[in-house]
């Protein structure tokens, strides 16, 4: 129930998370559901520094093992879903982003939505709420189950990460309503195209970052390839120059 899943995110789920978050800032990364650590392991691999990252993790075995991998973060034992709380007198500077993880679809609607709303009242107007998930939908309801929204937002959601198991998508919330060209005619059609050109955008960055990464791997091979054809030539020569030597002395 509040794990959430039966195994960590793989490293492409956590690299999609990471994407998303500026690793040049200076503000604070908070972090919700950290465990065991694979979505912070991207975003210090991205570039953030540890030193900027809050992990907030429920459980306590999960903490000790993040204050090991991770020991210049700020590791909180709390509850994310009363975030303002739990960071309360913990932090010394604003929070430029928040990533989690929190298994969303476990609670309601309701409190799904005030956590985001405490999420963007810790944060600058520009900060973002980046979540993933295994389900179909938002996990932030736009239309909540049982009661009206307490929180108005705006979101974007990447392609599905198929090389995740099970396969998942993340979704970068902002504060602020998506109203104003609703009263306008064809603004449906206006909303889809700008919601495609956002996806359009995602899958762009992503593939940019995958054909980054695979030309990284080549390099790296070809490198190793290198180096193991010059060590090779080196032992040939080692060996070619110690049977001389050894017939040098024998003919002596
Ligand atoms: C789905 S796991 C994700 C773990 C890791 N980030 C990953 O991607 O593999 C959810 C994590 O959220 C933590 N969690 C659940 N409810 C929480 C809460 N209310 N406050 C803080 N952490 C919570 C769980 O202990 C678990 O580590």
């Amino acid at each position: 129930m509040t794990t959430g899943a039966v195994s960590p995110s793989g490293r492409f789920l956590a690299a999609a998370m990471a994407r998303h978050i500026d690793p040049l800032g200076d503000g604070l990364v908070v972090e919700l559901g950290p465990g065991t650590g694979p979505v912070t392991q991207a975003l210090i691999r991205r570039g953030v520094a540890p030193e900027r990252l809050v992990l907030v993790e429920y459980d306590a075995a999960f903490c000790k093992l993040l204050e090991r991998r991770f020991p210049r973060a700020t590791v909180i034992q709390g509850d994310a879903f009363r975030l303002r709380e739990t960071l309360a007198g913990k932090i010394d500077r604003p929070v430029a982003a928040i990533v989690s993880s929190l298994p969303l679809l476990n609670m309601p609607d309701s409190q799904r939505l005030e956590l985001l709303a405490d999420a963007f009242a810790l944060m600058p107007p520009d900060g973002r709420f980046v979540q993933f998930t295994y389900g179909l939908a938002s996990p932030m309801p736009k239309k909540p189950k049982g009661g009206r929204p307490v929180v108005a937002f705006t979101s974007e959601v990447s392609a599905h990460v198929w090389l995740n198991l099970p396969p998942a998508r993340v979704w970068i919330y902002r504060a602020g309503a998506e109203t104003t060209l609703k009263k306008s005619p064809g603004a449906d059609v206006i909303l889809k195209l700008k919601a495609r050109a956002d996806r359009m955008k995602l899958d762009l960055r992503e593939t940019r970052d995958k054909v980054g990464n695979e030309i990284r791997l080549r390099k790296d091979r070809v490198k190793l390839g290198l180096e193991k054809s010059a060590m090779e030539k080196i032992v040939l020569l080692e060996d070619h120059a110690s049977k001389a030597r050894a017939k040098k002395l024998r003919d002596r």
